[in-house]
């Protein structure tokens, strides 16, 4: 095929092979490639006149960004299975598809919510840290006691695909199994998980262990707050693999010092990355990581590929594989 004929494309960051293959094999491909997103004018320059763009969470997609593009664009594919960078209004306006990676990741993501829950529970930041130290002088019945997971209650919020992958990993545990979603799903869904529908109030009250697997919407934002904190368990565990902002995150720090709650494990914060002079990043009991719940080898190729298939469909105007709904 003649140059001049293929699709032009933006890809937003170096992404695994199996996706920038696919992607180069038949389109003409600008890749950004370097560690840190491209800034805002960077990337409103090199969307210029493209026919597809490949965004991470990072990039924002806005009316701005779409001007800047141009009316040729055809689609936006995110290498991610959230989309809340994106204005997905503003896109259907146009009539551009957006495209996300979901299914690849939800299990991936739900081994490392499941390892923040463990590590947070049984302190393991802390222990290694003490033993780094050099603080560790002899086995003490009262060192570094937390609570068991096994047996407890989990309360998971937000029960679609990682949700539901928590539960079931919860019951590998013998754990109760309580879960909140705007949608209820049917007993005969949710009882196979072993898991019962509850109002958010008594999750919070009821839960040893609160694990947060919501999309970001007007909604969800700041869920976690202080009066929300102010109806858990003293000695509960706050677990955030979704997004930051699903946590209003001063409040957090307050409920973790005052303990209100017993400590916390997140994966996402508010801002990205968080600020080292964060209220957070004193607290013993706070364990933090840097947005890597789909990070594995396997996964974040194959969310690679998906979110090439995606770009590769709409640049060619065909249906997206995995295509992100409309808003009613
Ligand atoms: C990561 O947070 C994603 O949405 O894929
Ligand atoms: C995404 O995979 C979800 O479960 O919401």
């Amino acid at each position: 095929m003649a140059d001049v004929q293929r699709p032009r494309v933006f890809v937003a960051r170096v992404i695994p092979d199996e996706g920038l293959a696919a992607v180069s094999a038949v389109c003409e491909m600008d890749l950004w490639d370097g560690e840190l997103p491209p800034p805002r004018s960077e990337l409103l320059r090199r969307v210029a006149g493209c026919d597809g763009v490949m965004t991470l969470l990072t990039d924002r997609v806005d009316d701005e960004f779409l001007d800047a593009a141009g009316p040729q664009l055809k689609v936006v594919s995110n290498y991610a299975v959230g989309f809340d960078n994106i204005d997905l209004e503003a896109c259907a306006r146009r009539g551009i598809p957006v495209g996300n990676t979901p299914g690849v990741l939800t299990e991936t993501t739900a081994d490392l919510a499941w390892a923040l829950l463990m590590a947070a529970a049984r302190r393991l930041p802390e222990g290694d840290r003490y033993v780094r130290d050099g603080r560790w002088k002899t086995w003490g019945p009262l060192l570094l006691l937390g609570p068991d997971v096994h047996g407890a209650t989990i309360g998971i919020v937000g029960f679609g695909r990682i949700g539901q992958a928590m539960a079931r990993r919860a019951q590998g545990f013998g754990m109760e199994i309580l879960y909140h979603d705007v949608n209820r799903l049917p007993e005969a869904v949710s009882s196979p998980l072993g898991a019962t529908y509850v109002p958010l109030e008594d999750l919070l009250g009821r839960s040893d262990f609160v694990t947060l697997h919501v999309n970001l919407t007007p909604e969800t934002r700041h869920l976690i707050s202080d009066s929300t904190l102010a109806l858990m368990k003293p000695t509960a565990v706050l677990v955030n693999t979704s997004r930051g902002p699903v946590v209003d995150q001063p409040a957090l720090a307050r409920a973790l010092r005052e303990g209100t709650i017993w400590a916390a494990g997140l994966d996402v914060t508010d801002p990205e990355p968080i600020p080292l002079e964060d209220p957070l990043m004193g607290l013993d009991n706070c364990l933090i990581v840097p947005h890597i719940a789909s990070a594995s080898r396997a996964t974040r190729g194959r969310m690679a590929a998906m979110a090439a298939a995606n770009l590769v469909a709409g640049v060619f105007g065909e249906p997206l594989p995995t295509r992100v709904p409309v808003p009613a």
